[in-house]
């Protein structure tokens, strides 16, 4: 999906190379979300009057674009701007062709007043073109964006006096708008200045008010306070009187990082502001100012600065080839990190602090509905079992889109879960809005703080799985999957017969991370499975029960990171269907775990065997009935029926990373995928 990066420094000399670096490596830390063109708009040189913005964009990779702007020689590169601000975009292409003038940023004319980066969609574009077009101004690419620059200066173009602000504008201008936007705008008519605006997509503001010192700097001291640094080259110039010294402490020195995510500004700072729906953001002179559209003129929003937890070396890729291959191999740590602090091991209790408060209302509910997408809605799968075991209640399993498409019946008492790893899927940030519109409780279970999801939810649980980077989601599975069940087991407290289940869930709980690292060991192993499969073009995966979910879930990571087309069959429809497809040449992997649907997997097995189908089996260790039927298999340590599918599933998402490598492909960014789906 689109990614938005912008900083601002106000006071804080920087080189435009500085300047460009920074802008450069903000767009490659949102590379993860998926994008087909990047684009770059910093200031130009000063002619007379207003100074000039300059565009660089690219088709393709960040790099291609850094490759541009090193090599340009139009621009100086060493040029010192105490004030400047930069826009930066990876576009993702939904309206017109990944292309150089369909990226972003837009411009409202050939003289780059004013230029703007946009994520989301605006769905009313077609008529602001048209009214546009009928004004005389002229289009050049076929995005819906380019009506936002060119409506901001036909606004300004017609404003009634001569004096009109920045936001001002903007205000206006998201007036018009409809659909879903996060804005970052810059023009020629407000140097310095930066506005930012969302509805519907993320955007935050990263502050860093203390001058800190990079290394080639020197500190600088005024009455024994340090007050700021300024580069060893320009010691002498700057500070070698008193005045110099008078100026440096007068100096508001900041900088300001606009994203639309946080993992693009947290090697800046970790103060940060996340702008609501119909917040507008203003900085000008150095200052942060933020109102909201619909309140009366002049009245400000609150937004507190957050403090983030994340830490960079969290979206470090490390020694690994990938982040999803490291983000595989961190789940003995991610698991234990979403059981920390609310289960205790001791007492074999479990509080999740976001849900205790509402759990009489919950126990009342008429019934649980789980809604998500893709691996979220296939964390519900996996646990709707246990759920409806440990809750007693009936379970709902949803995917978001198909959901609203049906008008599905929402009442009071219904409890709504909403599972999203980003926390900003559009399908399932609607989907929660309208269980909202109608009663129900809402309750988040999203991996990233501050995020839409877990703003808008009554009540919520953060899976602390750590920032995931890769488009192919991992270690969040199985972070949500822990969730849930804690959420179950919560339910189940009080309930006398239960007890014994639960006990035997939460010991499960307590050796799963050890289990997972067992499962990993198996890297070598699964990579030589992969090597025989990786130039075929289909891949089954069959199971049923508890395993159903994890079927599902490793045909997806398949055919998202490999493109090889695979399908994740529930092993009680075989019969109905996909045993047309078995002959000798048509992969087939089987999961058959000792638990209640243990038998039927093995008939299921027979009918493969017995039309000279050669499975690959994952199944428990020491199971030979099973595996002298396999023409591979991969054995996994044995656990509580209900959370085998936290342990199966991982030899099917390093399978995915295994071929995806031996097939030539970018694992973290599969083609035409994004990480965060934030439109419909
Ligand atoms: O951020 P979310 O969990 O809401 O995302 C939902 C899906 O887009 C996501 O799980 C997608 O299916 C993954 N890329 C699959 O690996």
């Amino acid at each position: 999906m689109c990614g938005i990066f912008a900083y601002l420094n106000y006071r804080v000399p920087r080189t435009r190379k500085e300047i460009f670096d920074t802008l450069v490596k903000g767009l490659q830390r949102l590379e993860y979300r998926g994008y087909d063109s990047a684009g770059i708009a910093v200031d130009g040189t000063r002619k007379e009057g207003n100074g000039s913005i300059c565009l660089f964009k690219k088709r393709g990779k960040v790099k291609a674009l850094d490759e541009v702007l090193c090599k340009n020689d139009s621009i100086y590169l060493d040029a010192e701007l105490d004030v400047h601000f930069g826009i930066a975009h990876t576009r993702w292409a939904t309206h017109g062709e990944p292309s150089a003038v369909n990226s972003h940023p837009h411009r409202s004319d050939k003289n780059n007043e004013f230029v703007v980066i946009h994520n989301g969609i605006i769905t009313n574009y077609k008529e602001l073109r048209k009214y546009l077009n009928s004004k005389g101004y002229e289009f050049e690419s076929d995005t819906d964006t380019e009506v936002i620059p060119k409506l901001i200066k036909y606004l300004y173009d017609n404003r009634e006096h001569d004096f009109v602000s920045f936001s001002t504008l903007v205000e206006r201008v998201i007036q018009q708008l409809e659909g879903a936007f996060a804005l970052v705008f810059k023009s020629i008519h407000f140097p310095g200045e930066a506005i930012a605006t969302r509805r519907g997509s993320p955007l935050l503001i990263g502050v860093r008010s203390k001058y800190e010192l990079s290394r080639d700097q020197i500190p600088i001291q005024y009455n024994g306070d340090f007050i700021g640094g300024v580069q060893k080259k320009n010691f002498r110039n700057r500070v070698d009187s008193s005045t110099s010294l008078h100026s440096v402490c007068d100096r508001k020195a900041v900088e300001f990082y606009f994203a639309s995510d946080a993992s693009a500004i947290i090697e800046h700072t970790n103060k940060v502001v996340y702008l609501e729906d119909d917040d507008i953001a203003a900085v000008a002179e150095g200052k942060l100012s933020l109102h909201r559209v619909s309140r009366s003129a002049g009245e400000e929003s609150a937004r507190v600065i957050q403090t983030l937890q994340m830490e960079l070396q969290q979206i470090m890729k490390g020694n690994f080839k990938a982040f999803m291959q490291k983000e595989i191999f961190e789940q003995p740590e991610s698991v234990f990190n979403t059981m920390r602090g609310r289960i205790c091991f001791d007492t074999n209790t479990v509080v999740l602090g976001g849900l205790k408060d509402h759990l009489k209302e919950i126990r009342r509910c008429r019934r649980l509905i789980i809604i998500g997408c893709g691996t979220s809605f296939h964390a519900g799968v996996a646990t709707r079992q246990i759920l409806e075991e440990l809750t007693e209640l009936p379970v709902m399993v949803e995917l978001a889109s198909d959901f609203l498409d049906r008008i599905t019946p929402v009442f009071r008492d219904d409890v709504c879960f909403f599972i999203s790893q980003s926390g900003e899927t559009a399908d399932t940030l609607m989907a929660l809005r309208y269980c909202k519109d109608r009663g129900a409780l809402t309750v988040g279970v999203t991996n990233t703080v501050g995020s839409s999801i877990c703003r808008e939810t009554d009540c919520g649980v953060h899976i602390n799985a750590g920032p995931e980077i890769g488009v192919a989601s991992t270690k969040a599975y199985t972070s949500q999957f822990v969730a849930l069940i804690m959420f179950a087991l919560m339910m189940s407290e009080d309930r006398l017969s239960l007890q014994k289940r639960r006990l035997e869930i939460i010991s499960g709980l307590r050796q799963l991370p050890a289990l997972i690292k067992q499962v990993l060991a198996l890297d070598e192993h699964i990579k030589s499975i992969a090597e025989e499969l990786y130039q075929q073009r289909s891949l089954l995966v069959m199971g049923r029960g508890y395993n159903y979910a994890t079927c599902l879930e490793g045909a997806l990571k398949i055919k998202e990171i490999t493109y090889m087309h695979s399908e994740g069959i529930l092993a009680g429809e075989l019969k109905h269907g996909p045993l047309a497809l078995i002959d000798k040449d048509m992969p087939v992997i089987m999961v058959v775990m000792r638990d209640a649907c243990y038998t039927k997997c093995h008939n299921a097995l027979q009918q493969v065997t017995a039309r000279q189908g050669r499975p690959i089996i994952i199944c428990c260790r020491d199971d030979p009935e099973i595996t002298r039927c396999a023409y591979k298999n991969v054995e996994l340590p044995q656990t509580v029926d209900c959370l085998q599918g936290i342990l199966s599933v991982i030899p099917l998402q390093l399978l995915s990373f295994h071929l995806a490598v031996l097939r030539g492909y970018d694992v973290d960014c599969p083609r035409n995928l994004a990480k965060s789906v934030t439109v419909e």
